[in-house]
C-alpha cells in the first residue's frame, strides 16, 4: 500500500491534485489486489466524471518508470473505481523480507499473559469433558506466544475441594495403608463416596471436616494427602502428556492457600467483607446489572476455604509471581457467574490491575444430543475415548493396523483436538467419533494428512517458501492474502 501510495502522490501533484491519496485492499479480489476510491470525491472539485478522473490519474501513473515495478495492471472499473494489481516481483520480494514464518507478525510484544488451564481434579478420573479445557487452552496460548507474547501457564489443580475430604473418608473407612493407595483405589473411591454423601448428610460433614482440617495443615491428613496427590498427578500429567498440552506451573488450589491471609486483609482493608448467614461474602453486583449478581461466597461459615477463596488466592499468587497484564480462564461455560464474581472481587480490592478474560466453552455430547456417554451408559474417562478412537481407526484399513503406535496416537490427539477446536467454542458438540476419524472432509486426519503431503512436495521439489513462479491464481491469491496479514 505505501508503494503504491508514492506513485499515486506523485501523480495526484503533477495533475494538481490536492488531496492525500486512500489505497485499500480490494473488495474484489476477483478483479483486483488493491483499490482507490478517490475519483469519486474528485469528481464534485473537478466537475468531471470519476471515469474521466480514474483515466487521468491512471495515464498520468503508467507514465512513470516508478510504477512498472509495482503495478502490473491499473484501470478504472465503471462507475469510478481505480483496480490496481501488482507485480509478481514485488509479491515475492515482499513476503521473502518478511520474517517467515511469522508472515509480519511483530515478533516481541512488552504483555505478559497468564494461561488458566486444564483445572483437573486430584483424586477424580478424567472424563471426556476434562479435554476442552486443556485442548482450548493450550491452543489459545500457542497462539499468543506466536504472536509474540510472554506467555506463563498454570493447570489449577482441583486439589482442595471436597473430593478430597471425601476420598480421606474413604481411605480410613477402609483402613488403607499409604502403599496401597493407587490409581484403580481411587477410580473406585471418589465415585463411591460421591454418592454417599448425596444421600447421607452425617458422612457428608465428616468428609467436609476432613477437608477442612486439610486446608488448616493438619501433619497427619497431609500424608495422605501427598500420596493420592501424587498418584492423581502422575496420571492426570501422563493423559495431558498424550494429548500434547503442557504446563509452566503445575499449582493448584492447595498451594494458593498460602496466599488467602493476604486477599483476606486486603479485602478487609477495602471493606468489603461483610458477613452473611455465618458465612464471609463479598457484593459485587452494580447498579447497572439487569439481573442482581449474587455475592461472591469468600468463606464458609466454619472458616473453610471454597472455590472462589481459592481462586482469588491464587490470582494473589501470580501477581506476586509474575504481575500478568492479562489473565485468560479456560473452564466450563457454566462457570461464568463464578468468575464474573471473582473478577469484580478483583477489581473492587485492586488485587491486580490486568484485565481478565473468561473463556468458557460448551458441553461434548454424544450423538443422542446429550452428554457423551460409553456403550455401557457410564461417562466415559478420557483414556477410554482415546482408545474409543484409536480402536475405530484401526478398523477403517488393514493398512492402518500396521502403523506403529506412536504415529497411531498422534493421530487419535489429532482427532480429538482438531473435533474440539473446529467448532466455535461456546457451542455443545456432538462427538461422533467415525465421522472425526475420516481420512476426508474437515477432520483432523485429513488436515495431518495435507500437512505431510506438503511437506513432502517441498522437500521433494526443494521448493523455497516464495520462489519467483506464481503457478496459478489460487497460488497468487493466496500470496496477497499472505502479505495483508496484519
Ligand atoms: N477444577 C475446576 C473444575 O473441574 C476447573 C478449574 C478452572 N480454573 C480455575 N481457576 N477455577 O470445575
Amino acid at each position: 500500500i505505501k508503494k503504491i501510495t508514492v506513485l499515486f502522490e506523485q501523480a495526484y501533484k503533477n495533475l494538481g491534485i490536492d488531496i492525500a491519496p486512500k489505497i485499500v485492499l480490494s473488495n474484489r479480489e476477483d478483479l483486483c489486489d488493491y483499490q482507490c476510491d478517490d475519483a469519486f470525491k474528485l469528481a464534485k472539485v473537478l466537475h468531471k466524471s470519476p471515469i474521466d478522473i480514474g483515466n487521468m490519474i491512471i495515464d498520468e501513473i503508467s507514465k512513470t518508470d516508478a510504477s512498472k515495478d509495482v503495478i502490473e495492471k491499473i484501470e478504472v472499473y465503471t462507475p469510478g473505481f481505480i483496480n490496481i494489481r501488482i507485480c509478481a516481483k514485488l509479491i515475492n520480494d515482499t513476503l521473502n523480507s518478511l520474517t517467515v514464518p511469522h508472515f509480519g507478525i511483530p515478533e516481541e510484544k512488552q504483555e505478559t499473559v497468564f494461561f488458566d488451564y486444564g483445572g483437573p481434579n486430584v483424586a477424580k478420573p478424567l472424563h471426556v469433558g476434562h479435554s476442552r479445557s486443556p485442548i482450548i487452552g493450550d491452543a489459545l496460548k500457542r497462539i499468543y506466544a506466536y504472536a509474540g507474547y510472554t506467555t506463563k501457564s498454570d493447570v489449577h489443580l482441583g486439589d482442595s475441594g471436597l473430593q478430597i475430604g471425601q476420598v480421606l473418608y474413604g481411605i480410613f473407612r477402609d483402613n488403607k495403608q499409604l502403599d496401597e493407595i493407587d490409581l484403580e483405589y481411587l477410580d473406585k473411591i471418589y465415585p463411591e463416596m460421591s454418592g454417599l454423601c448425596k444421600v447421607d448428610e452425617g458422612i457428608k460433614n465428616k468428609c467436609e471436616e476432613l477437608t477442612f482440617r486439610l486446608q488448616k495443615g493438619d501433619a497427619e491428613l497431609e500424608k495422605y494427602y501427598n500420596v493420592i496427590k501424587n498418584v492423581s498427578v502422575t496420571e492426570i500429567k501422563r493423559v495431558f502428556d498424550l494429548l500434547g498440552v503442557s504446563f509452566d506451573t503445575w499449582e493448584g488450589e492447595f498451594t494458593s492457600l498460602k496466599f488467602v491471609d493476604t486477599v483476606e486483609r486486603k479485602l478487609n482493608e477495602k471493606g468489603l467483607l461483610q458477613k452473611s448467614q455465618g458465612a464471609t461474602i463479598v457484593e459485587v453486583s452494580t447498579e447497572d446489572d439487569k439481573k442482581p449478581l449474587p455475592p461472591l461466597l469468600f468463606k464458609k461459615s466454619n472458616g473453610a476455604c471454597i472455590y472462589a477463596t481459592t481462586d482469588l488466592a491464587s490470582i494473589e499468587q501470580r501477581v506476586q509471581d509474575c504481575n500478568p497484564d492479562k489473565f485468560i480462564y479456560v473452564a466450563d461455560l457454566r462457570q461464568s457467574l463464578h468468575f464474573e464474581q471473582v473478577f469484580r472481587t478483583v477489581k473492587k480490592a485492586d488485587l491486580s490491575k490486568a484485565t481478565f478474560e473468561f473463556c468458557g466453552f460448551g458441553t461434548v455430547n454424544g450423538k443422542d444430543g446429550k452428554p457423551f456417554k460409553t456403550r455401557a451408559g457410564n461417562t466415559p474417562k478420557l483414556v477410554e475415548l482415546l482408545s474409543d478412537i484409536k480402536e475405530n481407526f484401526i478398523s477403517l484399513k488393514a493398512e492402518n493396523a500396521q502403523m506403529n503406535d506412536d504415529d497411531l496416537n498422534k493421530i487419535v490427539v489429532g482427532i480429538l483436538k482438531f473435533a474440539d477446536l473446529q467448532n466455535y467454542r461456546e457451542k455443545d458438540y456432538i462427538f461422533d467419533v467415525e465421522q472425526f476419524s475420516k481420512v476426508v472432509g474437515k477432520t483432523g486426519p485429513y488436515i495431518m494428512y495435507t500437512y505431510l503431503r506438503l511437506n513432502k512436495i517441498i522437500l521433494e521439489n526443494q521448493i523455497t517458501p516464495f520462489n519467483d513462479t506464481i503457478y496459478n491464481e489460487y497460488d497468487r491469491s493466496l500470496r496477497i492474502k499472505l502479505l495483508n496479514i496484519k
